[in-house]
């Protein structure tokens, strides 16, 4: 599945990506209230246009001396009823505000998100044993789960626009949203506040599932990477020669081994996408990834690495059991 970049609503993957396609109930009163906002906006419009039109066009008469025009017009046309357009709309955005901010129910997951250049760290904290992903948020249908989001480099900005508004991730700042999808579903969500050459390519997708194939996922993940088979052996030397091991973790039962800047690769082959939603993860695209992801995301933190071919499908066998 490749849904990068968008086109208006529709991602590349034919899946709308648009908060006026909602499908949880933060998103249906946002929807709702620029539903009502647009045909505010479409009245207010059509009065104008049209007073400016009978203005323009009215038959004409001379000039009478003694005519003057009534201040109580001017004060009801052009004071009161724009103030209760005015503070009317504002009581429906703080009300939509208000509907947004906390969900019905106690959430039934939390999550940690970390915005980073350019990618998306994704901590399950909560329930049962913490466990690190990237890109990828998988979550029960039917429920809020809980997002607390923080930003160690620059300023992000959290969307999924089928599911919630924007919240932006700051440096020093820990700020908390809540999702909840209504329907089974896979959910683009991207970064919506510019951080940086590749701002543009930072994309992840929340995958709505029932709640026992979330379970399911859930105790997959908890598990630690299975222990590499002699088909693995020279996969796993190469993942440390070659560097790897510096910015990418792999947790075993033994304990996590590497790590520091990068996405956690203990379960990597089970997501859709590598690259922060950039490219759907087969072997092609991620032993080019490997080899130059500069020519992909360029001003990406990772360097191209320059190893033989045989060492790449070594290392690709390797990455690609961690299921
Ligand atoms: Cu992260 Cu824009």
């Amino acid at each position: 599945m490749a849904c990068a970049g968008s086109l208006l609503l529709l991602s590349a993957c034919g899946a709308p990506q648009s908060a006026l396609n909602p499908r949880g109930p933060a998103s249906s009163e946002i929807a709702l209230l620029w539903w009502v906002l647009f045909w505010i906006s479409v009245a207010v419009t059509v009065v104008v246009f049209g007073s400016l039109g009978w203005a323009l066009f009215r038959p004409r008469h001379a000039p009478d001396a003694t005519r003057t025009e009534s201040p109580r017009l001017f004060l009801v046309l052009g004071v009161a009823i724009p103030s209760i357009i005015l503070i009317g709309t504002f009581g429906l955005n703080m009300r939509t505000i208000l509907a947004t901010a906390t969900p019905g129910s106690p959430p039934a997951v939390d999550l940690q998100i970390v915005g980073r250049q350019w990618w998306w760290e994704v901590r399950y904290v909560q329930p049962g044993p913490s466990f690190t992903t990237a890109n990828e948020l998988h979550i029960p249908v039917g429920q809020p789960v809980h997002l607390e989001l923080l930003a160690p480099d620059v300023i992000h900005s959290f969307w999924v626009p089928e599911l919630q508004k924007k919240t932006d991730m700051i440096p020093g700042q820990t700020n908390s949203t809540w999702i909840q999808a209504d329907e089974p579903g896979d959910y683009r969500g991207q970064c919506a506040e510019y951080c940086g050459e590749q701002h543009g390519h930072m994309a992840f997708h929340v995958v709505a599932q029932p709640p026992d194939q979330f379970q399911a996922w859930l105790a997959a993940q908890q598990k630690p990477a299975a222990q590499p088979g002699p088909d693995q052996s020279r996969g796993v030397q190469v993942f440390s020669s070659a560097g790897c091991i510096g910015c990418h973790a792999i947790r075993y039962g033994s304990g996590a081994v590497g790590g520091g800047i990068g996405p956690d690769l203990t379960h990597l082959a089970s997501r859709s996408t590598i690259a922060a939603g950039e490219l759907a993860n087969n072997r092609g695209n991620l032993g080019g990834w490997i080899v130059n992801s500069q020519a992909i995301k360029p001003g990406n933190y990772m360097p191209p690495i320059p190893i033989s071919g045989d060492d790449l499908q070594a290392l690709l066998d390797y990455l690609e059991s961690l299921k």
